[in-house]
């Protein structure tokens, strides 16, 4: 059965949590004070939700996420945090995840070992472009430019925050990488001799149809992560012992 978007999961756990807590709270009063009596209900709510995310076998970095939220509004509250403190959190966070409820796809970081994997399945000696679908923060393309003189280097990502950051950072070092503002899927792939991704799962199967129809014969397609189910890759290269990462790559 398809499973719903993390974020809906999310919100589903929380209000479950919360009404059972309630339940629990109203059952089994707690003779304190109005103070600690909240802070128990939200400590509550936060266990029963990190144990359903686990049970539910969420990314193992939500788990404590659940646990937190309530306690951690809960504190704000308490700290009279400013309102105004509210809306820069959500306005920041907009920028930087902007409609990754639609795209499935947020905002993490790839490291330099992946980086460091790429660069011997480039092309060592003629020119190339290089594109990076969902290029975050630009360091993919940063890393690999100095290394390829003959190379030609493109980023494309969706959320305003990190493009505007990669921007800078390219202006900053006087870098030749251009980074545009555009979602991948309106790009025509054909105008790339390499393109490398680190998106999710989620993502794949339309990533690699898109791959497959736009890249032209010859070219290479590069996975960090995320395999295609239908398509056994040329290369697998696992990025360090008993790690996380393994890096595909296809020869189209
Ligand atoms: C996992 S991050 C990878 C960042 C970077 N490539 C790296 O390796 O550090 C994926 C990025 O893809 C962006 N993204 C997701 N869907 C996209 C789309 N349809 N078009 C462009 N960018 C997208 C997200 O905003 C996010 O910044």
């Amino acid at each position: 059965m398809k499973r719903l978007p993390i974020s809906l999961q999310s919100l589903i756990i929380q209000g479950v949590a919360l009404c059972l807590a309630s339940i629990l709270n109203y059952s089994a009063p707690i003779y304190f004070s109005q103070q600690p009596a909240w802070w128990q209900l939200a400590l509550v709510q936060g266990g029963i939700a990190a144990l359903l995310s686990y049970l539910h076998q969420q990314p193992t970095w939500w788990p404590p996420l659940h646990f937190i939220f309530l306690p951690a509004i809960l504190l704000a509250q308490q700290a009279s945090v400013p309102t105004w403190f509210y809306l820069a959190a959500f306005l920041t966070l907009v920028l930087f995840y902007w409609s990754t409820f639609r795209t499935r796809v947020p905002l993490y970081l790839s490291d330099s070992k992946a980086w460091q994997a790429v660069a011997p399945l480039l092309p060592q000696t003629q020119s190339f472009r290089f594109i990076d679908v969902g290029s975050g923060l630009g360091d993919v393309p940063f890393y690999l430019e100095p290394r390829f003189p003959e190379g030609h280097f493109y980023g494309t990502e969706i959320a305003p925050a990190p493009w505007l950051i990669s921007r800078i950072r390219a202006w900053s070092r006087r870098s030749q990488v251009t980074f545009m503002r555009r979602d991948y899927t309106a790009i025509d792939l054909a105008g790339f001799d390499v393109v490398f991704a680190f998106l999710s799962p989620a993502v794949m199967p339309a990533l690699w149809e898109q791959a497959r129809v736009q890249m032209q014969k010859g070219s290479l397609f590069i996975s960090l992560s995320f395999g295609v189910q239908s398509q056994q890759p040329d290369h697998e290269i696992s990025l360090a012992e008993g790690a996380r990462h393994t890096l595909y790559a296809w020869r189209m």
